[in-house]
C-alpha cells in the first residue's frame, strides 16, 4: 500500500529496538495516582490508549529516582519504592499489547523538590538540594548538593533504569531538560559551583554524563536510552542554542536518542514555549532540533505544538529531525498516528493548545482534554457496551455539544436527526473562523461535521426545533443543545452603531475603527483583543474585576499576559458607564471618571443560556437531556463532554 507519509511511517532503530514509525508519545505525567502513588487501572488506560492509537513509543512521564530529595510534587511515582513496581509493569504491558515500545522517564526535581514551586504549593520542610546554594523566591533555603549526595543520585538513576527494564519497559528517557536537576547542573543560570561539577562546560556536564554511565551500566549495551534536553533555555542566564549544540555533542556518544525540547518550567514566559501556546506557530521549536541534528550522529527527536502529519513528514524528509514527539496532540486525538498512516488527515482532531489538560493536572491531578471527552476516562470507554435497543434521537442545536452528542449517539447505533436553526453548524465556534490562532479549534467544526456524516446523522439546517416538531418526529430521546446568546449589558449607548458583539467576528472583514475598546476582560474579550491588535487596531480592554482572563486555564492566561505586553492596554477594576460616539466613559476603582476614546466598542461581557426555548422543549420527549451552553455558558470543554456523556446515557 502506498503511504501518504512514507517517511513518518518508516521504522527506525533506537539502540537495539525498532520503532514502527517516527511518532513518540512524549513524557506525560500520570493522571489519577493512588496513594501512596501507584498507577491506578484508569491511569494505565491513559497510556494504553496512546499505544492503541498507533504511536511507536509511549513515555510514562516523571518517575522520580531518589524520592527523599527529588520529589517536585507529592503525586509522582517513586521508582525507588518497590511497591510501585506492579503498576509500572502493568503499564508497560498495556503499552506493549498494542505494538508500541513503553518508555519510562527518569527524573529528579533538584532545587524544586521538597519546596513550593509552580506545581507544588506545599512546603514539606524536608531540605531541598540544587547544584548551588540559594534562597528561592519563597524564602526557602536550597542547599548546595554535597558530592556524596550527587554520587548517591547518580546511582539512583542507574537503579531506576534497572527497575524500569525489569518491569518491562523497552526504553528509558532521562529528563535533562526543562530546568529539573540534571538541567540545573547543565545550566550556567543555576550551576555556580566551583568544584569539579561546576564552572566550565566540561564540569557542568560531569553529573549528566555520570548519570548516563550509571544507567548504561545498569541496563547493559543496546538498551535504548533517550535523553531529553532543552535545546535552548530561553531564560535569563540560561544557555542558548549555541551552547545547546555543544552540550548535545557531549551527550551524543552516550545516548541512543537525543530529544530536543526547549525552555525551563519555572519561568512563566518560557513555560508557554516549552508547551507552545496557541499564539506561537506550530513546530516553533523544531529549529533547535535541526541545529543539534547537524552536529551529532545519533537520532534526534523534536517536539512542541506539532499536530499536522504533513508537517511531521516534512520535518523528517528534510532531515530536521528523525522523530516527532508530542503530548497534547495525542490527547486531542490518540488515533492521530493511525489516521495519518491511513492518509485520513481530515479526521484528525487537532490540539488547540488551550492548556485545559495542564490546568486539570495541576489543580486536581486528573486528566482532561477540551476536545476529547474520553481523556481521563479511557478505561470505561474500552469496555463500553452498545445500547440494548436502538432508539430515535433528536438533537436540537448544531454547536459542539449537539454535534458531539449526535456522533456519540449514532456511533452507539441510535438513529439520529440533528436540527440547527441557522444555516451553518458550529455554534459559538463559528466566531473563530477568521482568528488565526484559533484555527485548530475552528477546524474542530469540520471534523465533527465529517464524523456526523460518517455516522449517518441526518442534519437539518435552518430548522428550529419547536414542541410541534418534536411531537411530529416523536423521538425516544431529545438532546437540547440550544446554546447561548451574548449578553447585552444595560449601559447607556450600548445600541449605538459603533458597538459590536461576538457575531461580528463571523465576518471576514468586520467593520472596526482604528481604536477599539473591548468591554469585558474574560477569556473571550482577551482573545478578541489579541486578534484585533494583530489586525492593526489600537486596543484597550476594560474589565470590572481585578483580574483578566480569570476563566482561562492558568498557562493560557500566562500566554495571554505575554501577548498583552504588546500594544494592548488593560484597565482592570474599571466599569463602563456610558458609550458615546467617541468612546467609553468609565469609572475606575478610585471612583474616578476616565474616558477611553474609541472608534468601535466590542462588547464581550458574557453569554446567557437560551432558557426560554430550553424550557419550551423540556418535557416534549420521553427522555430529555440538556447539554452545553444552554445549561450554563461555558467553554468548549464542557460542551463536548456534556454532549458526549448525555448520548452515552441513552
Ligand atoms: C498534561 C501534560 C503533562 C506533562 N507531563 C510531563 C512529564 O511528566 N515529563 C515531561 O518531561 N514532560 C511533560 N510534559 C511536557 C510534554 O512532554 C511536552 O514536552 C510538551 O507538552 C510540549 O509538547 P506538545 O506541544 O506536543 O504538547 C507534559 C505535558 C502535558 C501537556
Amino acid at each position: 500500500m502506498e503511504l501518504k507519509y512514507p517517511r513518518l511511517f518508516s521504522p527506525i532503530k533506537i539502540g537495539n529496538v525498532t520503532l514502527r514509525n517516527r511518532i513518540i508519545a512524549s513524557p506525560t505525567s500520570q493522571p489519577s495516582l493512588e496513594p501512596p502513588v501507584y498507577l491506578k487501572k484508569e491511569c494505565v488506560a491513559f497510556y494504553e490508549l496512546r499505544a492503541k492509537g498507533g504511536a511507536a513509543a509511549v513515555t510514562l512521564g516523571d518517575t522520580v529516582v531518589h524520592s527523599r530529595t527529588g520529589l517536585m510534587h507529592p503525586y509522582k511515582i517513586r521508582i525507588d519504592d518497590p511497591a510501585a513496581i506492579p503498576s509500572l509493569a502493568d503499564t508497560a504491558r498495556a503499552i506493549r499489547q498494542h505494538g508500541a515500545i513503553p518508555s519510562l522517564e527518569l527524573t529528579h526535581g533538584g532545587k524544586f523538590a521538597n519546596v513550593s514551586n509552580l506545581i507544588n504549593k506545599v512546603n514539606t520542610g524536608v531540605p531541598a538540594y540544587g547544584p548551588s546554594h540559594e534562597v528561592n523566591a519563597d524564602g526557602c533555603e536550597i542547599l548546595e548538593m554535597p558530592e556524596e549526595l550527587i554520587l548517591e543520585i547518580v546511582e539512583a538513576f542507574g537503579k531506576g533504569a534497572a527497575v524500569a527494564k525489569m518491569a518491562g519497559f523497552g526504553m528509558v528517557t532521562v529528563h535533562g531538560g526543562h530546568g529539573w536537576l540534571i538541567a540545573q547542573f547543565m545550566s550556567p543560570a543555576t550551576n555556580r559551583r566551583t568544584d569539579r561539577f561546576g564552572g566550565s562546560r566540561e564540569n557542568r556536564m560531569r553529573f549528566p554524563l555520570m548519570v548516563l554511565d550509571s544507567i548504561r551500566a545498569a541496563v547493559g549495551p543496546g538498551f535504548p536510552i533517550e535523553f531529553r534536553m532543552s535545546g535552548a533555555e530561553f531564560t535569563e542566564g540560561g544557555y542558548d542554542v549555541d551552547e545547546g549544540v555543544e552540550i548535545a555533542k557531549l551527550l551524543a556518544p552516550k545516548v541512543d536518542l537525543l530529544h530536543v525540547s526547549a525552555g525551563v518550567h519555572d519561568n512563566p514566559d518560557t513555560f508557554t514555549i516549552t508547551h507552545p501556546s496557541m499564539f506561537l506557530p506550530h513546530g516553533c521549536n523544531v529549529f533547535l532540533a535541526e541545529r543539534i541534528k547537524k552536529a551529532v550522529d545519533v537520532p534526534v527527536a523534536t517536539i512542541g505544538g506539532i499536530s499536522d502529519p504533513a508537517m511531521m513528514e516534512e520535518i523528517i524528509a528534510s532531515g530536521k529531525a528523525d522523530i516527532v514527539e508530542m503530548s497534547r496532540s495525542l490527547m486531542a486525538d490518540p488515533y492521530l498516528p493511525t489516521k495519518a498512516r491511513l492518509g485520513r488527515d481530515e479526521d484528525i482532531v487537532k490540539c488547540m493548545r488551550c492548556f485545559v489538560c495542564m490546568n486539570q493536572l495541576r489543580t486536581t491531578r486528573n486528566m482532561k482534554c477540551a476536545l476529547n471527552p474520553v481523556i481521563g476516562r479511557e478505561l470505561e470507554h474500552m469496555h463500553m457496551l452498545p445500547p440494548t435497543e436502538p432508539k430515535r434521537v433528536l438533537v436540537a442545536g448544531g454547536g459542539p455539544a449537539g454535534m458531539q452528542a449526535a456522533i456519540a449517539a449514532a456511533g452507539r447505533g441510535h438513529s439520529v436527526i440533528l436540527c440547527e436553526v441557522s444555516d451553518a453548524l458550529g455554534g459559538q465556534l463559528k466566531c473563530e473562523k477568521y482568528v488565526p490562532f484559533k484555527q485548530d479549534l475552528y477546524d474542530f467544526i469540520r471534523v465533527l461535521s465529517r464524523r456526523m456524516e460518517q455516522a449517518g446523522v441526518e442534519v437539518r439546517l435552518n430548522t428550529k426545533v419547536t414542541p410541534e416538531l418534536v411531537r411530529s418526529l416523536a423521538p425516544d430521546a431529545l438532546i437540547i443543545a440550544l446554546g447561548a446568546d451574548h449578553i447585552v449589558p444595560n449601559i447607556p449607548g450600548i445600541h449605538r452603531e459603533n458597538v459590536r458583539f461576538l457575531p461580528a467576528l463571523q465576518q471576514e472583514n468586520p467593520e472596526f475603527g482604528k481604536r477599539v475598546v473591548v468591554l469585558g476582560g474574560g477569556l473571550v474579550g482577551c482573545e478578541t483583543a489579541i486578534h484585533l491588535r494583530d489586525m492593526g487596531h489600537e486596543v484597550t480592554v476594560v474589565e470590572m474585576c481585578e483580574d483578566f482572563a480569570a476563566d482561562a486555564p492558568l498557562f493560557h492566561k500566562q500566554a495571554i499576559g505575554i501577548q498583552f505586553r504588546n500594544g494592548i492596554a488593560l484597565r482592570l477594576n474599571t466599569r463602563a458607564v456610558e458609550i458615546t460616539k467617541d468612546g467609553v466613559r468609565c469609572v475606575g476603582s478610585g471612583k474616578n471618571e476616565v474616558f477611553y476614546p474609541a472608534d468601535t466598542v466590542f462588547c464581550a461581557v458574557g453569554l446567557r443560556s437560551r432558557e426560554a426555548e430550553r424550557e419550551e422543549l423540556r418535557d416534549t420527549a420521553p427522555l430529555v437531556f440538556t447539554v452545553g451552553d444552554c445549561v450554563a455558558p461555558g467553554q468548549v470543554t464542557q460542551a463536548v463532554a456534556g454532549g458526549y456523556y448525555a448520548a452515552l446515557d441513552i
